[in-house]
């Protein structure tokens, strides 16, 4: 071990999805068609209004530090979010803007987390959940899940005297999965009652083709304030780049979450916390045209796959991916997901990401954030792979 780095860094795991996607650009660049089922954010342009909003920013010089924990006017926005999209009444004391849902998420669990703590995460899970819960020094304990949802007798089993958090991400990155009000009512009991925090990640609230959603806080007052919601602008106005992410919660928590953020990034970009004002307040049709286009593919490529001898998946609910079961194919070439995206990418150059990162080596995550031309082509060119694997 490199005695210069931290153990803390040296924990953290290599990013899979960094590797492929490393791999599947330098192939582009050698003058390959890769076609991208790889990809962690929708396809569309942000809409021009939200643009025009950050461009009026910097002329109207609002490029100075702001508060740490964000600007009055998108706290407002964001309370009025809350209020409207899911009946949360909140202050401005508990909102922090930060930068991305992703430093949300590392703010709270830095604020929270005590070395010795134990985090339950269900997987499939987002990879960051993981290493972030790490790079507190708590622990992480994996939950099995059937159908890609807790079972509760499963987490009751799971809870100890150690157990400070859960972590709920509906719709799910990477199996799609969304939860009932039904669902998380029974999840909501189980914390109560066990006096347990959770991280309700909602960053694809927006992205939903069967059923609604539901935030796990609006269950009752007593699940409110044991619930640290994160959302963002990233996913539903198609702003991953300007990486403006936010939480809501108890206030002391939100209060320690800002202490974090103050003595690392200060607040986030001025001129992006403009532009997700827009975001939030200015026209909404944006987000109905890009679900209408990430349904119709969803559908088609769900379709397709399950024609393929050997794959298997269920129809996704939400968010943009489609977590394929592929084990049955897996032989003496081809042992793992790791493998089976490697090979794929190597022999019909189409990128996508082993489940191994997810949690769970049987399946490999597709994205649909591309288009139908390149998914009927992709799908083309896995059935081949796919019948080579035979
Ligand atoms: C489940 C989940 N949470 C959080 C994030 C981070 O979002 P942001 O880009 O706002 O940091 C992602 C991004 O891929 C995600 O999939």
């Amino acid at each position: 071990m490199d005695s210069r780095i931290s153990k803390r860094a040296s924990a953290a795991s290599d990013s899979i999805t960094l590797a492929i996607t490393a791999k599947a650009n330098a192939m582009k660049k050698q003058g390959h068609k890769v076609i991208g089922f790889g990809a962690g954010e929708p396809d569309f342009d942000t809409p021009d209004n939200i643009k025009e909003a950050a461009i009026s920013a910097i002329k109207n010089g609002k490029t100075k530090y702001t508060a740490v924990s964000g600007i009055d006017e998108l706290k407002e926005a964001i309370i009025e979010k809350f209020r409207k999209d899911n009946h949360l009444e909140y202050g401005k004391e508990n909102i922090l803007v930060s930068c991305g849902a992703k430093h949300s998420l590392y703010n709270i669990m830095q604020a929270t987390l005590n070395e010795k703590d134990q985090v339950i995460v269900p997987a499939p899970y987002w990879v960051s959940y993981i290493d972030q819960v790490m790079l507190t020094g708590a622990k992480p304990v994996v939950l099995k899940t059937k159908n890609f949802k807790i079972m509760p007798e499963k987490l009751e089993k799971a809870i100890n005297s150690k157990t400070k958090m859960l972590i709920l991400n509906s719709p799910s990155n990477p199996t799609g999965a969304v939860y009932t009000k039904e669902e998380l009512k029974k999840i909501a009991e189980i914390c109560k009652k066990n006096n347990i925090l959770v991280i309700s990640d909602e960053i694809y609230e927006k992205l939903i083709y069967d059923g609604e959603h539901y935030s796990i806080a609006s269950v009752d007052e007593e699940m409110k304030k044991l619930t640290i919601v994160v959302n963002g602008v990233s996913k539903a106005y198609s702003m991953t780049g300007w990486r403006i992410g936010y939480c809501a919660g108890d206030k002391d928590i939100i209060k320690a979450a800002s202490q974090i953020q103050s003595h690392s990034t200060s607040n986030p970009t001025s001129i992006a916390q403009w532009a997700a004002v827009e975001a939030l307040r200015g026209p909404q049709q944006f987000i109905e045209k890009m679900k209408f286009s990430f349904k119709e593919r969803r559908d088609f490529m769900v379709k397709s796959l399950n024609k393929i001898k050997g794959v298997k998946c269920d129809l996704p609910a939400g968010a943009f991916y489609v977590f394929l079961k592929v084990s049955k194919l897996y032989n003496e070439q081809v042992k793992n997901s790791a493998d089976f995206c490697t090979q794929l990418l190597e022999k019909e150059k189409v990128a996508a990401i082993p489940g191994s990162g997810f949690g769970d080596d049987n399946y490999i995550r597709f994205s649909y954030a591309c288009s139908m031309d390149d998914i009927k082509e992709g799908l083309e060119r896995m059935k081949k792979f796919c019948e080579s694997l035979k």
